[in-house]
């Protein structure tokens, strides 16, 4: 329970991870987010710190503290959060993706508050034109040399054939599966994970036991690594 009684797996190890949601910008009073609360990604965050490794946290909008021994980085968008993790991924072993990136942003974002500009009962509401966010994930994934990427589905159906998909099309060496968005704010979760070989079930538990356990896999996994 107390972080002196983890085993220090990844002493020497630089480790860097996504958290939470991003904020898409409408105009400067609204935009576009989802429900993530950040939790699964800082409790692997803090279980990394726990087993000695350097971590880098990019962080979304989030109401938490940072981890003990964490390096923090606050981000609002998905292109901010790109912008963050691009030039740190190659010097770090592992990248773990937990974040819910906003898979679309407004195609601009206006620069003052959109009005309604209308009398009562005649306003018009303004469409939403929207552009693709860069995937963080499979950009890293897909440098020179990257570190072992971690991604993370959280899938509302067909778990474990969208995780494979995932994998593959992302073309990342391990998925970790979770039934979202009942997960989002809770802090219990259930986590498989999705690798070449098949699947592996994590029982259910708090998601800093899990962010323990995946902690302790990745220390494993990079033992073998070469990208
Ligand atoms: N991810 C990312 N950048 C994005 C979208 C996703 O880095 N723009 C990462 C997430 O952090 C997660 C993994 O990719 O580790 C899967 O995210 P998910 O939203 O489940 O996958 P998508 O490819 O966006 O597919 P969809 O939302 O349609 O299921
Ligand atoms: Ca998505």
């Amino acid at each position: 329970v107390v972080a002196h009684f983890q085993p220090k797996v990844l002493v020497g190890r630089k480790v860097l991870i996504t958290a939470g949601p991003t904020y898409e910008a409408i105009d400067p009073v609204r935009g576009i987010t989802n429900r993530s609360s950040g939790k699964m990604g800082f409790a692997v965050a803090r279980a990394a710190a726990e087993a000695g490794a350097e971590v880098t946290l990019v962080a979304g909008p989030v109401h938490l503290p940072t981890p003990l021994g964490v390096r923090r980085i606050d981000v609002q968008s998905a292109r901010e959060m790109l912008d963050a993790v691009l030039p740190l991924a190659a010097s770090h072993h592992a990248f773990v993706a937990t974040a819910a990136v906003a898979d679309w942003r407004p195609a601009q974002t206006h620069e003052h508050k959109i009005k309604k500009n209308a009398k009562a009962g005649e306003a018009v509401a303004p469409g939403l034109e929207l552009a693709e966010n860069p995937d963080i994930l499979a950009t890293v994934a897909a440098l020179p040399h990257p570190p072992m990427c971690v991604g993370f589905a959280a899938e509302s159906q067909d778990l474990i054939k969208h995780a494979r998909e995932k994998r593959q099309r992302k073309n990342v060496p391990l998925i970790v599966a979770n039934v979202g968005p009942a997960t989002f704010g809770q802090d219990d979760n259930a986590l498989t994970l999705v690798d070449a070989r098949g699947e592996r079930e994590l029982s259910r538990a708090d998601k800093l036991t899990l962010a323990r356990e995946l902690v302790r896999e990745i220390a494993q996994r990079l033992t073998t690594y070469n990208a």
